[in-house]
């Protein structure tokens, strides 16, 4: 072995030594950062276990494959998506990738999260990529004219 390669060799042990001491996934520490704009306050109103969002106070919310998240009184996290689907318009998932806890992005037609594993889920909540292994939550959605309800229960 000669010392480039004993020094390359070291760097990588040291680096896999501190991510197993650390007991943190990869993820954790090489996460990236969810670009995802916040819905307004005065776009939101919370009754016992729903969300309602007004659309004409968020009007960007009303094109297709816009994303914005929200965090509910309980401190849940959740994203909302415009998709394609004539049906069912809009989408609510918690916010948080099955796998590490990351928030989430929405890219193309997929929820993407940043961090390194970049984990993809359909808009089904279903993992497509791993590492995640688990469906992320869905929210049942109700579309009244301007006005979506999610219920939280
Ligand atoms: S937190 Fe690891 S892929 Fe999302």
């Amino acid at each position: 072995m000669d010392r480039r390669d004993f020094i390359k060799q070291s760097c990588i042990g040291s680096i896999v030594a501190c991510v197993s001491v650390s007991g943190f996934s990869s993820c954790r520490i090489l996460s990236g950062i969810a670009r995802t704009p916040e819905i307004p306050p005065e776009a939101i109103v919370f009754s016992n276990n729903e969300v309602t969002i007004l659309l004409n106070k968020v009007p960007e919310l009303k094109k297709v494959g816009i994303a914005y998240k929200l965090a509910t009184k309980s401190e849940k996290k959740l994203i909302i998506v415009h998709s394609d689907d004539k049906q069912a318009p809009y989408k609510v998932f918690e916010n948080s990738c099955s796998h590490g806890g990351s928030e989430l992005e929405l890219s193309r037609n997929m929820l993407r999260c940043p961090s390194f594993g970049h984990s993809k889920f359909d808009l089904k909540g279903e993992v497509l990529k791993g590492p995640a292994q688990e469906k992320i939550r869905s929210f049942p959605v109700n579309l009244n004219g301007d006005k979506i309800t999610v219920d939280l229960t």
